[in-house]
């Protein structure tokens, strides 16, 4: 009898050890769903990593309620041949003809043969309620990351918002290995991490952690988000070297390689919008590196959200929060100067990351002095840090997101409490160090944004990495 229990132990201990992390070997990044170039709510794009190209390689779809499995467009695939790695594949393949709202099941075949299926759920039309998740600063590998992977999941979102610092230290190649594929796209659910990304998209911007390490002589597999992204190419205009997107640093070798990985998604994909339910979605590339004090760049933002009109709602999300109380980071503030823009284009919230806390401000308005006070600094004092800017803020101090749901003003969130080591948490207790303008400011654990949209209502929660409601509040039109 003792020795049946033992060996049952002994079992269930081998069976969780080798299921916590483990990742399909087939596949050097499991199958992952993403928006894709052209987002629509009947289409997805599918894409893995493999080391091999010889082989053919198949994707079916089957719809809900159905028992017809229909072939997906043929895989497409890019090689990334980075100094330093071993050559592997990116595979993309459209999934078209989607039930907008609803959950399908896809299988991927190489050579006839099933390797990796998953129930996916496609995007939701304007009239679908739906639930998003947002957290910034995650891919860092600790132990708080995975536990926030492993709730987000919980939380059944049916998108999920990254404002930034998608993989630490540099957003390599080698670094979203360990860090963010066995996390946020693990073939169990643990601990360690959840099968979030092959059944619901991500969104990311672009974090300072993301973007600039352009050196590709020092680090061949940097700027990764460009090769394994496919978000829509809709943004400004970017040519490398003018004030959207930096030169790198490459020899001629190193930079086919890049380009080569990076596709059409490189000078171009640091800035974009879409549509996802009733919500109009603008993503900004808020890294040092972009004047946005340039009208060419204002006006595209301002653009952007006039030609929203048809969504109920309008958030933006970027990494670097212009209204934060933290003392680490304050003075990057450079992004308050597009508060106007946003004011003039009816923006309703801001997601932002950073600052790896989390903040809530008043709904408020902005009208900043002048452009500010450009930081310089570094060995040869020509980097920029950001801004300072100074200005005047008018708060929505009746708004308290329970009796009173109707804001006047936008409300800044930074939601960067997402898995790296947190910033001040000193301050949470100490309300004489928060600016006039926040509300809330909650430092103690890592924590994520959950917000349900409904209509002409969203409801906003964040979640602990226990489980705990940190925060809530309601918004209605
Ligand atoms: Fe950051």
């Amino acid at each position: 009898m003792i020795n049946k229990a033992y060996y049952l132990f002994l079992g269930l201990l081998l069976f969780s050890k080798g299921s916590i992390g483990q990742t399909n070997t087939n596949f050097i990044a499991a199958p992952y769903l993403q928006i894709g170039y052209q987002p629509n709510p009947g289409t997805m794009e599918l894409l893995w990593h493999s080391a091999d190209s010889s082989n053919t390689w198949e994707v079916e779809v089957k719809a809900e309620g159905t028992n017809t499995w229909k072939k997906a467009g043929k895989p497409e695939l890019t090689r990334v041949a980075v100094a330093n790695l071993n050559t592997h594949f990116v595979y993309r393949t459209l999934l078209s003809d989607l039930s907008s709202g609803n959950s399908f099941q896809y299988r991927v075949l190489k050579n006839k043969k099933q390797l990796f299926s998953a129930q996916g759920k496609a995007p939701k039309r304007k009239d679908q309620p739906f639930r998003f998740v947002a957290f910034g600063d995650i891919g860092a590998g600790t132990p708080s990351a995975k536990l926030l992977a492993r709730q987000a999941h919980l939380a059944n979102p049916d998108l999920v918002v990254v404002p930034g610092d998608i993989v630490y230290e540099r957003g390599l190649i080698s670094e979203y290995r360990t860090n963010f594929w066995p996390v946020y796209n693990a073939d169990t659910i643990s601990n360690e991490g959840a099968p979030l990304m092959r059944s619901i998209p991500f969104v990311a911007a672009l974090g300072n952690h993301d973007g600039d390490t352009r050196d590709l002589n020092s680090h061949p597999d940097a700027l990764a988000y460009y090769a394994f992204w496919d978000q829509p190419l809709n943004g400004l205009p970017a040519v490398e070297g003018g004030p959207v997107v930096p030169a790198i640093k490459a020899t001629a070798e190193n930079r086919k390689a890049f380009e080569t990985a990076a596709g059409k998604a490189y000078p171009v994909m640091g800035n974009f919008s879409f549509n996802y339910g009733n919500v109009h979605w603008t993503f900004i590339d808020s890294d040092t590196y972009v004047d946005w004090t340039d009208s060419t760049l204002r006006k595209w933002v301002t653009d952007d959200l006039a030609a929203s009109k048809d969504a109920a709602w309008r958030i933006v999300v970027f990494h670097h929060p212009g209204f934060s109380s933290s003392i680490d980071h304050f003075e990057q503030q450079q992004m308050r100067l597009l508060s106007p823009v946003f004011e003039a284009g009816k923006v309703d919230v801001v997601l932002n990351g950073h600052v790896h806390n989390y903040q809530r401000s008043f709904p408020l308005t902005f009208q900043p002095e002048k452009k500010g006070t450009l930081l310089v600094g570094g060995k040869d004092n020509k980097s920029i840090r950001g801004r300072v800017v100074p200005g005047k803020w008018t708060l929505d101090k009746a708004f308290d997101g329970k009796s009173q749901t109707k804001p006047n003003g936008i409300i800044y969130l930074v939601t960067g409490a997402g898995g790296q080591e947190l910033y001040n948490e000193e301050q949470e207790i100490d309300t004489d160090s928060w600016q006039k303008f926040t509300f809330k400011f909650i430092a103690h654990t890592h924590s994520f944004t959950v917000a349900d949209v409904d209509g002409n209502k969203m409801i906003f929660r964040q979640i602990a990495e226990d489980g705990k409601e940190l925060d809530t509040f309601t918004i209605t039109k």
